[in-house]
This record gives structure tokens, sequence and C-alpha cells, in this order.
């Protein structure tokens, strides 16, 4: 039996179902049920009727689902896979941005730890951060961890924006002189980058957009993409586009976290049913509000 085998009839004893984030490998990617970008994802996870959730994405993703289905198993195939973003701000942190700013509302990128979730309003994805801030009662939001996606949103609101410092080591690499130089290689493509992006590329890019946001432009223009975001997303577009051509903006926007998952830890999580993801009561029951807000608002 193949391995791809094996995960399928695991599957089914287990009750199990597969999701797996955009940048996962291609092969993990193949054998999910579900592929999408965050906000799909969470949607999926409460959604499922099956027992066991299979996460193929890093930790916060599978918190966050843990968190919406305390019924459920939820297994993360590689336990070191994690967001560096998510780790650059603490509960403390929200606490005191809340103390220097008593009047706004905080809104938190779920690409963020269940415990600061816990200490926000609402949280939000790259999908619907523009519709999540302008959903607030406060004309002031506090926007953790992501500094870039905070001024991208800034550019979209009339709301004041109190970002944090934190950002993605995998979408910060991304310079200026790469969307010029992707351009020069590649005259007549559009470049498409995500939110996470510096601001500097965000302003010279034609389009941003969430992961699925790039899936969904992708079938209205018959253009050469360039694409400014974790190069997972590329077997996705080209799967679904055959014959079309999708360059990543650099060969080094790879994110080594997002690459933990392989068919062989998904088959031995299956397997031994790890890694189980937990998340205390008191601290899932207030991120779950946060997680929820989100979900009411939508896309
Ligand atoms: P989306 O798929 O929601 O756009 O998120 C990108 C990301 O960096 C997830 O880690
Ligand atoms: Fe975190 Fe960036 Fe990797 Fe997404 S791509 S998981 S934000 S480090």
């Amino acid at each position: 039996m193949s391995i791809v085998d094996d995960i399928l009839q695991l599957k089914k004893e287990r009750n199990a179902i597969i999701l797996a984030h955009n940048y996962q490998r291609g092969e993990v990617q193949d054998i999910a049920d579900y592929v999408g970008d965050s906000f799909g994802l969470s949607q999926k996870a409460v959604q499922a009727g099956a027992e066991v959730i299979v996460f193929c994405g890093v930790d916060f993703m599978a918190e966050s689902a843990a968190i919406l289905n305390p019924d459920k198993t939820v297994l993360l195939p590689t336990p070191g896979a994690g967001c560096p973003m998510a780790r650059m701000i603490t509960p403390f942190d929200v606490q005191s941005l809340r103390l220097d700013h008593p009047d706004a509302e905080v809104v938190c990128y779920v690409n963020s730890s269940a415990a600061v979730k816990a200490m926000s309003d609402v949280c939000c994805t790259s999908s619907n951060a523009v519709k999540v801030v302008d959903s607030c009662r406060s004309d002031r939001v506090i926007f953790v961890p992501d500094k870039n996606l905070a001024a991208y949103v800034q550019l979209h609101t009339t709301k004041q924006i109190y970002p944090w410092h934190g950002y993605c080591p995998t979408h910060e690499i991304i310079t200026e002189g790469d969307v010029l130089l992707a351009k020069m290689d590649h005259p007549g493509a559009e470049v498409i980058v995500h939110p996470e992006c510096r601001p500097e590329v965000v302003a010279i890019a034609d389009g941003v957009f969430s992961t699925d946001g790039m899936l969904k432009y992708a079938k209205t223009t018959s253009k050469d993409l360039i694409i400014g975001t974790e190069m997972g997303i590329i077997h996705r577009l080209q799967k679904e586009n055959p014959g079309r051509n999708f360059f990543p903006i650099s060969q080094f926007v790879v994110c080594p976290n997002m690459k933990m998952n392989s068919l062989e830890t998904v088959r031995d999580s299956l397997k031994d049913m790890r890694t189980r993801i937990r998340v205390p009561e008191d601290i899932r029951i207030k991120a779950k509000r946060a997680l929820d807000r989100m979900l009411e608002v939508g896309r």
C-alpha cells in the first residue's frame, strides 16, 4: 500500500478530515479534504462533521480549530510547526496597549496565540481585516501583531490604527527591488502580493490579496502573474489554471514552518493520534468570542 492509501484508510478508521493551508507542500494539499486560506479553514473547522481534524498548517491555525471545536480532536502533524509572527506579542503586551489606548478596541490577526486572542475584542484574517476594523464600534483600533497588515488596513479605513510591531519574516524579505526585477524578467505580467508584505512593496503591486483572494483573482485575468507570497500557493494556482504562468516573486519566499508537515507526518499523526492541540478552558472561552465575532463579520 502507498502512503496515500495508508492515509485514506486511517482517515476512514478515525473519522477524520484533513484541512491544509495554501502554503502546504503540494503533496499534502493533494490529500487534503479542503485547502484554503486562514478564514476558509476556520469556517471549515466549524462545519466539519468529522470527529478528528488533522490540521496541516502551523500551530495557531490548529489552535483556532481547537478553540472553535472543543468536542473534536484537533491534531497538528508536526508539533514544532509554529508561526514566528505569532510569537512576537504576548498577552502582557496587549494589556499595556489597552492601558495606553483605553478607548480603543483590540483587533487581533489570527496569526497569534490563543492567550493573545483571549485578550482581544475580535480576530481577523488577511481576507477580512478592513471589514473587521470597520465593524468596530470605536473609532480607534489597536491592531496586533502584524505592522504590515496594520499599515494596509490604515490605507483603507478612516479609523485610527495603533499597530504592534510584529511581522512575518517570510513576507518581510520581499523588497521593492524584487518587484521591479520580477517585472523586468516577465514583461506584461501583473504583480500580486499579500498584505503581510512591506508597505513599499504593497504600494507598487498591481493587486493585494489574501491567499484565497489570489486564487480568485487568477480566474478573472488571463495575464501571467508574479506571486508575492509564500510559494506553496503556486501549486494550487497551477493545478486550477493549467497552461497559465505563475512566477514566484523570488526563490526565497518560503515559510519553513509551513513546510514541516509531510505525507509521513500526516500518516503518523493519524496512526498515533498526535499531536493533540489543547487550549485551557478559561482561555478557550474568551478566544472563541473573538473568533466567533470574526466569523460573524464574514469576508
Ligand atoms: P492567508 O492564507 O489567510 O492569506 O494567510 C497567510 C498566512 O501567512 C498564514 O500564515
Ligand atoms: Fe507565520 Fe509568515 Fe509562516 Fe504565515 S508565512 S505561518 S505568517 S511565518
